[in-house]
């Protein structure tokens, strides 16, 4: 029997079993040493999801996955961008070749060696905004705003993710909105109900907060002790 092509899930994104690919925006090159391969004469990168919290939230969502991903076009923020891995799918996804999809990517973290390199990523990726800054240090990255957004990620290892997952939240997310908290249980502060409490308490923390919580992604065995929490902005 012939084998099932890919299954598009964006306009530049796609399902080939449980790997993902984006269509390449920057032809010829990859940014973390990531498979190439042409798809109908275009080329895409794999999304390695034991890299990327989000690949791997997109291969453990049932059903329809795209729900997870940003629009083509959007502004959307990052919390905790790191040397930017994630962030290259996702300026695939929402910038395109030369920014020409018009999407933009806030990026902030903290540690210079990562700025440096999410500098070099923009350089090659206009759409990326690499800011250095705590983000609970809401004036540093807000002005990069200028309207509410419908879409943003965070994924920093610290203690305290839920509250600032929050504040971040109701400052820049707009009704109806997609927040997802990528959590590490490691960097939280343990008690002695173990890992599984920690991750129900911080559900109810963020419902608590006033966010819908859709569904919690188990990430275990692609990023270990993490999950994912798909929230919404009512
Ligand atoms: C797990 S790494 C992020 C990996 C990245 N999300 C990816 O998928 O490519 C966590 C990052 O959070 C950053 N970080 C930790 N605390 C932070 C804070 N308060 N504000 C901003 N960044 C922070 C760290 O510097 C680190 O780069």
């Amino acid at each position: 029997m012939a084998s099932r092509g890919p299954r598009r899930l964006t306009w530049s994104a796609l399902l080939e079993g449980r790997t993902i690919w984006t269509r390449n925006a920057v032809v010829g090159t990859s940014v973390y040493g990531e498979r190439r391969r042409r798809f109908k004469g275009i080329e895409h990168r794999r999304w390695d999801p034991t890299r990327s919290k989000l690949a791997a939230a997109l291969v453990r969502a049932h059903g329809n996955k795209e729900r997870l991903l940003p629009e083509r076009g959007e502004s959307i923020l990052y919390l905790g961008a790191g040397h930017g891995t994630t962030i290259s799918h996702l300026h695939d996804l929402i910038c395109g070749e030369r920014g020409e999809e018009g999407g933009r990517i806030i990026a902030v973290d903290l540690s210079p060696r990562c700025l440096r390199d999410l500098n070099h990523l923009a350089s090659t990726r206009p759409g990326i905004l690499p800011i250095l800054a705590d983000a609970r240090m809401h004036s540093r990255w807000g002005m990069m705003l200028p309207h509410k957004i419908n879409w943003m990620l965070q994924d920093v290892s610290q203690a305290g993710q839920a509250a600032m997952f929050l504040e971040a939240a109701h400052r820049c997310l707009a009704s109806g909105g997609t927040a997802l908290l990528s959590l590490k249980a490691a960097s939280e502060r343990w008690s002695d109900e173990g890992e599984k409490a920690l991750f129900v308490a911080v559900e109810e923390e963020l419902e608590q907060g006033g966010l819908i919580v859709e569904e919690v992604l188990n990430l275990h065995g692609l990023q270990d002790n993490h999950r994912m929490f798909v929230t919404r902005m009512p």
